[in-house]
């Protein structure tokens, strides 16, 4: 996948075609200002008012006490991006919009959305990274209110997968125990827990993660939330049926994921998984598409690591005495996916 300058008419797709189009003024300006404009919609509630159908730009300026001229040149920008439709002066929400951005839709990213407000600033320190090669390292450095917005986001995008999630992962029969590394919001573990009903899962995440108070879980207690740094918690020998570390490898530089992925074999009993959730890191650049190498950027700078490749995860768990399986690659989120490893 890419972003990148879309040419709406035969015209405009052959400017494109023959670079007249001024594509870095549209992949810089342009892309800046539309982010800005669906994170400000969302937080103004601009989707919320028009859930309940079409709407005036001045009424819904009224719903969501915004200024009525910004507001109207708000919802046309909404329009280009395919967010809203119009008709007779009346704005309805397209399909888009309703599926992603409504806090009660079953695929909402709403919460995601607003995490990029936390984002910001992290990413506007690019020139920085690049000129020192230190990188942020997130979880030393938020508030509690950037704690919250990220379990939030996090959580908003786990509700979009969880169901393959549920559906794709390799538990083993019999299994009855689950440790979920750096599981915080615990929708992955209640997923699991949800479709297998001998299984109970800890939760091990930072303390300033669940102090962001995980929703219940409505599983009968069938999952503990514990707290601790997975670079140094003891997991316990042969402890759990399975392991899951979703997008946690990422924020760990090679020794200590090549270490974690050391310990999690030994936390596992015979028979049992460790599943290495992530975006993948591309084969090459050109089979990786832009959104991998963009999050490789991202996970760099604010993390000091990378995206991993499946390969790599899979010496890693072949150095640990585990057999790796085929990868899994996710339909409902493209470039992520899982690396398994079953101990024999
Ligand atoms: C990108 S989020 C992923 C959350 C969840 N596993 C998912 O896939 O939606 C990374 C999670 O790892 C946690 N984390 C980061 N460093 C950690 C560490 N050293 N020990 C335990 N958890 C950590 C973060 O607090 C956060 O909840």
């Amino acid at each position: 996948m890419r972003i990148g300058a879309v040419g709406e008419s035969l015209l405009e797709r052959l400017a494109v075609r023959l670079r007249l189009g001024p594509r870095p003024l549209l992949e810089t300006h342009g892309t800046v200002l539309l982010a800005q404009a669906v994170m400000v919609a969302t937080r103004a509630g601009v989707f919320e008012a028009l859930a309940a159908g079409p709407l005036g730009a001045a009424e819904v300026a009224a719903r969501c006490a915004t200024a009525t001229r910004p507001t109207a040149a708000l919802l046309v920008v909404l329009e280009t991006a395919r967010y809203v439709r119009s008709a007779g002066g009346r704005y309805a929400l397209a399909p888009d919009a309703r599926r992603w951005l409504l806090a009660d839709s079953p695929n909402s990213l709403r919460e995601n959305v607003l995490f990029r407000f936390t984002e910001w600033p992290w990413i506007a320190g690019l020139d920085r990274f690049l000129a020192s090669g230190r990188p942020l390292d997130i979880h030393a450095a938020m508030s509690p209110e950037q704690w919250g917005a990220y379990q939030r986001g996090m959580r908003s995008l786990a509700t979009v997968l969880a169901r393959e999630v549920a559906w794709r992962t390799p538990v083993p029969r019999q299994a009855r125990t689950m440790l979920d590394l750096g599981g915080g919001h615990g929708h992955y573990a209640a997923a699991l827990c949800g479709r297998h009903r001998a299984l109970t899962a800890v939760v091990l995440d930072l303390p300033e993660a669940l102090a962001q108070a995980p929703a219940p879980d409505g599983l009968g207690g069938r999952i503990e939330f514990r707290a601790g740094d997975a670079r140094a918690a003891d997991l316990g020998a042969a402890a759990f049926d399975l392991i899951l570390a979703s997008n946690l490898l990422h924020h760990f530089d090679p020794a200590q994921g090549r270490d974690l992925v050391r310990r999690a074999a030994l936390a596992l009993r015979p028979g049992g998984v460790l599943v290495v959730q992530e975006l993948f890191a591309p084969a090459t650049a050109r089979t990786g598409g832009q959104l991998g190498a963009l999050a490789d950027l991202y996970f760099a700078m604010t993390s000091e690591s990378g995206t991993l490749s499946v390969a790599e995860i899979a010496v890693w768990q072949r150095e640990a005495g585990l057999r790796p399986r085929r990868p899994l690659r996710f339909v409902t989120f493209p470039g992520a996916g899982q690396q398994s490893a079953v101990k024999p």
